[in-house]
């Protein structure tokens, strides 16, 4: 018999009883996403930090609001037009990366969001989100600003993760705020000719 397609609130009530891995023990809450279920544009970041954990809702710390700052210069908005997500749901202890292991008993939810979404855009948010995808990453520098294709036909960009700018004050040319100012605008462009 073929199986029924799950929706996101049947993924993520499986998600909120997951104990697949260590971080199901020791997580406050699931964090399954924030913003609109959209067909357009889709934000893939690392994993939930402390103040994620406690809220249960991605990026809403110091680097979350910085994100929140840059989509909303292109008219981006968690109220109107952007679902955000991470690669995994549940908090590591002190912030480590996610190990191999945690993003693979995790990836069938990330799946799941984006197979039932078949968003056209796919914004990967730093290193971590950008691994999870392309094969062979040189490096957040090299592929930042490029399009990928994604899953169901879906364009990738990777950019910066906020936290990243927070340590970078510079607005020169060149620097880590100028690019993002630079990929945030070709976002746009895109996203305005779907
Ligand atoms: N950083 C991330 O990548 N995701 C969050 O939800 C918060 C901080």
């Amino acid at each position: 018999m073929q199986q029924q397609k799950l929706s996101l609130q049947e993924v993520k009530k499986s998600c909120e009883n997951c104990y697949k891995c260590e971080l199901g023990k020791s997580r406050t809450n699931v964090v399954f996403s924030s913003g609109v279920e959209n067909n357009k544009l889709m934000v893939i970041g690392e994993a939930p930090g402390y103040y994620e954990d406690r809220s249960g809702i991605p990026f809403v710390g110091k680097a979350g609001k910085l994100l929140d700052k840059i989509l909303e210069s292109q008219g981006f908005s968690r109220e109107k037009n952007i679902y955000i997500c991470n690669t995994i749901k549940c908090r590591p202890p002190n912030n480590r990366n996610p190990l191999p292991e945690e993003k693979n008993a995790c990836r069938e939810y990330l799946d799941a969001q984006i197979d039932i979404l078949k968003p056209a855009i796919i914004i990967l948010c730093g290193g971590v989100a950008v691994k999870s995808f392309l094969e062979t990453s040189p490096g957040i520098t090299k592929v930042r600003g490029r399009w990928y294709d994604g899953p169901h036909g879906s364009s990738m960009m990777p950019i910066f993760h906020p936290s990243y700018l927070l340590r970078n004050d510079s607005r020169e040319k060149g620097s880590p705020k100028w690019l993002m100012w630079q990929d945030i605008q070709e976002i746009k462009r895109v996203y305005d000719s779907i």
